[in-house]
């Protein structure tokens, strides 16, 4: 029974552990969500002790229900929520304050201070990113300005600084008795704090955003033994041997390991990755550029990538917020009983507008609306706006390249959604091809894990398990397409005029 690899996913709402065998097939998992902290407009909180909690919880499950002891488990692979920042204190292993989430804006006068000063690309050069409170730099720089005591104590040495998996490893692996503090590149290449070139933290990037670099964990490769892990319950430890960011997990899992080999993820959020190779490409159309990974002492991989706050969490947001459906799946059967939006177009930007915009003052639109509309509708129109939302970015990847997608890889829990899939197709007029394993996000981090501990050969061997499930057509006419896409864009043009 060896040979199966457990993967972690410390994602935006929930944690997941799912069990793999040697084939990539999974054959156990447990899931719990975590509370969403929304204390005002703007601000999005985790409780790290609730995410830690659950990640014992649902490691001790998906063991259970695989039937398996840890003896059994060659190794963990993590993957996470990326530029979520958490800080805590070393001696005590107690967070000082809430974990700031990546759709959290909060930190927007610091970076329009900032951005006064260079303008918004002024790091692009040295880490990829535009200036944005997406990334985690401006959450840290925030907590240190306003968490009583904490400069004083992080300029001692007393705290430390994480994404997800860095927390998660660190206590994993002993917490205050000896846990290990690591990222890996592709989580630390969110940061706002890395440079792209030398994979390491840049000094005069700490300096500009007042952070100790005391605080910050060590930068790892992607794939390789950092440590063992303590199971709960569990006296056996079992190695930890893989860390991707969720996106580049899922673009690992999707096996689109090489140039030009692109992934699309639905989520909470939407995340497009184009593999770049170890060429590092600049964005002249709103992209940014990120490591896809990099495997022990290989050269890193790099992306460009089309970041979409707002899409699955749409969907949630028709639940928790309207009550317009009772449960997430029900999204579909709603929107299935009319044959289009009925003219609605729904802009989801609750934490502005990502790639391409980039445009934080931009705010949510529903807009093209008649008395006519009604709830099915609207959930049409919710879910269209991940199709248009992904066709934004992808006219972004072709400008970039200069070379047009011959189809789109997909991924995540709302690819399940064939309504969806289909008007992905359509308004792309590009077919989507949905793989059997969807979860790929964990199962890339088990990829990783696996690759450094033997249970796999390598990249080639991990292809040939990908495997086609459907593949979605397009269906709508050319001049329809344009004409929706163009209306769609109308109506972003109604969310970027939205300023206060
Ligand atoms: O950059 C944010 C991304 O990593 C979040 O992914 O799947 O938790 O929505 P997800």
């Amino acid at each position: 029974m060896t040979g199966h690899v457990l993967a972690l996913d410390q994602g935006t709402t929930s944690t997941r552990a799912i069990v793999f065998d040697a084939t990539g097939t999974p054959v156990a998992a447990a899931q719990r969500e975590h509370e969403q902290f929304l204390p005002r407009a703007g601000r999005v909180e985790h409780d790290p002790v609730e995410i830690w909690t659950n990640t014992e919880w649902v490691l001790a499950s998906a063991l259970a229900k695989a039937r398996i002891g840890a003896g059994d488990v060659t190794a963990i692979g993590i993957t996470n929520q990326r530029e979520t920042a958490i800080v805590w204190d070393r001696r005590t292993g107690r967070p000082v304050y809430n974990a700031l989430v990546w759709q959290d804006t909060r930190t927007q006068p610091l970076i329009d201070r900032l951005a006064s000063d260079g303008g918004s690309d002024r790091f692009a050069d040295v880490t990829g990113l535009p200036l944005a409170t997406y990334f985690s730099a401006s959450k840290v720089a925030w907590i240190l300005d306003h968490v009583p005591g904490a400069r004083a104590a992080a300029e001692a040495g007393d705290l430390l600084f994480g994404t997800p998996d860095t927390w998660v490893v660190w206590n994993l692996t002993g917490g205050i008795r000896g846990g290990i503090h690591i990222t890996d590149v592709t989580n630390a290449s969110r940061t706002l704090l890395m440079d792209l070139r030398t994979l390491d933290w840049s000094d005069a990037l700490l300096a500009v955003w007042g952070i100790p670099r005391s605080m910050l964990p060590a930068i790892r490769s992607s794939s390789e033994v950092y440590g063992e892990a303590h199971l709960p319950g569990i006296a056996a430890r079992v190695p930890v041997a893989g860390i991707l960011g969720d996106q580049q997990a899922a673009t690992f899992g999707q096996a689109a390991f090489d140039a030009g080999e692109s992934k699309n993820t639905y989520g909470t959020g939407n995340f497009l990755l184009v593999n770049t190779g170890t060429e590092i490409v600049r964005s002249r159309h709103g992209l940014i550029t990120t490591v896809a990974y990099r495997c022990g002492d290989e050269p890193a991989r790099y992306a460009l990538e089309g970041s979409i706050a707002v899409t699955g969490s749409l969907v949630q947001w028709l639940r928790d917020n309207l009550g317009i459906i009772r449960r997430s799946e029900e999204v579909e059967a709603l929107a299935e009983t009319v044959p289009d939006a009925g003219g609605a177009y729904f802009v989801p930007a609750f934490s502005g507008l990502f790639a391409p915009y980039w445009r934080p003052d931009a705010r949510g639109a529903l807009v093209g609306m008649t008395r006519f509309v009604n709830r099915a509708h609207i959930a049409r129109a919710a879910l269209e706006s991940t199709a248009f939302q992904t066709r934004d970015v992808i006219e972004a990847v072709v400008a970039d390249t200069g070379r047009a997608l011959s189809e789109l890889r997909v991924d995540g829990g709302m690819t399940r959604d064939d309504l969806l899939m289909r008007f992905q197709a359509d308004i792309l007029g590009l077919p989507v091809v949905r793989p059997e394993v969807v979860e790929t996000t964990a199962l890339g981090a088990a990829y990783a894990a696996g690759l450094a501990t033997g249970v796999w050969s390598g990249r080639d061997e991990l292809r040939t398990h990908w495997r086609e499930d459907v593949r979605f057509e397009p269906r709508m006419p050319q001049d329809e397409r344009e004409r929706r896409y163009r209306l769609w864009k109308k109506a972003v043009s109604k969310s970027l005029d939205w300023v206060d």
